[in-house]
Parts: C-alpha cells; sequence; structure tokens
C-alpha cells in the first residue's frame, strides 16, 4: 500500500480494487440470520478478532461509554429469551451472544470515576489539564448536544456510540465469514433486569444498548436484501 509520501503504484490500484470488492462482498454476504446452526461455534482467534474491532471502534471524545458483555451461561441466554422476549433461534443457538452496553448518564457526567479514568488513566491527560477539560465536555453536553439534565438523551447518546461498536463488529465478522444478527427486538427493563441479577451489570452505570449473535446461518434467509436505490437515498447539496 502506499503511504501519503509515495506515489502509489499500479499494484496499488490493484489491491485497493480488491480492497473495495472485498469489503463490498461482505456486505451483500452478510444478512440479519434468523437461524443458527447449533453445532458450530466461532474459532477463539475470530472471536479475539471482533473483540478487538468493537475495541478499535471510534467513539464520541474518545470516551468509549460502552462496555461488551460476552453471555456464554447459556442459563442467561434461556432467561433473556424468557423474560426478554428474545427469539431463542438466535440468542440460543448462535455461537456467541454479545451485549453492548451504554453508560448511564451518572456514569459520563464530567466528575464520575469512569470519564476521570478515561482521561486521566486511559488517555494520561495531566491532572492539570483535566478541570478546563471537564468544563468543555460539559459545555458539548450542554450547548451542542443539548442532551444536559435529560438522563434519557445521555444514555441514548452514549448507546449511539455502542451501535458504531456493532456496526464494526458486524462487518469485520462477515469479512471472515461469520454470520451476525442485530438484536433490538426485546423487552429492555427485563433485559437491564437479566444482565443485573446474573451480576454483569449496575443498571445505575450502564443499561443494555444491543446485544448481537454472532455464528453460522443455518440456512440462506428466505427473502432477497432490499436497499433503496442510492438516487432515492443520497442527495447532493
Ligand atoms: C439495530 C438493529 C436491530 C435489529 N434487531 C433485530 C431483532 O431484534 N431481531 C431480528 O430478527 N432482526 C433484527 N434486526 C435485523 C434487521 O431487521 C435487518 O438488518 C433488516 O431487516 C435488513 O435485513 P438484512 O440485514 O438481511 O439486510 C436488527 C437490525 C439492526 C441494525
Amino acid at each position: 500500500m502506499a503511504t501519503m509520501s509515495q506515489h502509489p503504484t499500479p499494484a496499488d490500484f490493484d489491491s485497493r480494487a480488491h480492497a473495495r470488492q472485498m469489503v463490498l462482498d461482505a456486505f451483500r454476504f452478510r444478512r440479519a440470520i434468523k437461524a443458527f446452526d447449533p453445532s458450530r461455534t466461532i474459532a477463539p482467534a475470530d472471536v479475539d478478532y471482533l473483540l478487538e474491532a468493537a475495541r478499535l471502534s471510534p467513539t464520541s471524545h474518545g470516551l468509549e461509554p460502552f462496555r461488551l458483555l460476552v453471555i456464554e451461561d447459556r442459563k442467561v441466554r434461556l432467561d433473556l429469551v424468557e423474560r426478554a422476549g428474545g427469539v431463542a433461534a438466535q440468542m440460543v443457538d448462535a455461537s456467541h451472544l454479545f451485549a453492548l452496553t451504554a453508560m448511564t448518564s451518572a456514569a459520563v457526567m464530567p466528575d464520575s470515576d469512569f470519564v476521570r479514568h478515561m482521561e486521566l488513566d486511559i488517555k494520561e491527560m495531566p491532572p492539570t489539564a483535566f478541570a478546563e477539560w471537564q468544563v468543555r465536555f460539559r459545555g458539548f453536553l450542554t450547548s451542542r448536544y443539548g442532551v444536559w439534565g435529560n438522563d434519557r438523551a445521555i444514555f441514548d447518546w452514549a448507546g449511539r456510540q455502542a451501535y458504531i461498536v456493532l456496526g464494526n463488529i458486524m462487518t469485520a465478522a462477515a469479512l471472515v465469514g461469520i454470520d451476525s444478527c442485530a438484536l433490538e427486538g426485546m423487552v429492555y427493563s427485563e433485559a437491564d433486569a437479566v444482565l443485573t441479577e446474573a451480576g454483569a451489570i449496575d443498571p445505575d452505570n450502564e443499561r443494555l444498548a444491543v446485544m448481537v449473535a454472532l455464528g453460522y446461518r443455518l440456512e440462506e434467509p428466505r427473502r432477497p436484501m432490499t436497499r433503496r436505490s442510492l438516487g432515492e437515498m443520497v442527495q447532493r447539496i
């Protein structure tokens, strides 16, 4: 691959065309899978790859206001189906079930333990710069995003970051032939209760944003993929 400082060679053009084709083929392969083959398991190296794709995902302010739960416990999966109304063919039969949580407003306040940890420990911001950063961050939540003082809106803002992670996981999966289905068709209050009882989340700090089932399809989707044309979807202004 050419870097900015080098002139691209014909081989670079070939590999870019190849990369484009690979990615679009993966998007066409990826379908919302309704039934997973319960006998097939994702290889550990592929699971690590999916988790790393999640970890490298971008988030607003680099705040990473989400966590990823790998739900291995069959009982928890069954409880989710029974109590939250999920579909067993996806949530129990799939090789892996990931839940993406989003931080609540308490956890993403500028002076919360989580925010302090992100800025001071993870990003290694000098403590002397932190107070000024907190004021700026509060300003973003207040006058730019308009979510300050509205717990639901702040949670939804955090949840939007989790959905970026969701998209990256599904694309990374499709690129290596792993099937997936994003899952939000459940009673969220019940799903939160199941995850809380399992000791996975503290609902004061995080709640479920979205789940994704991962594995291998049992059968081909019954309906072809449908999308609007670019003409209908895109407007240049
Ligand atoms: C955020 C999100 C949540 C979804 N939730 C569910 C779900 O709970 N159950 C389900 O069977 N499909 C779910 N889907 C799948 C969509 O219905 C599906 O992606 C859409 O109909 C397009 O079909 P395709 O993915 O096969 O192209 C979800 C998709 C997304 C992106």
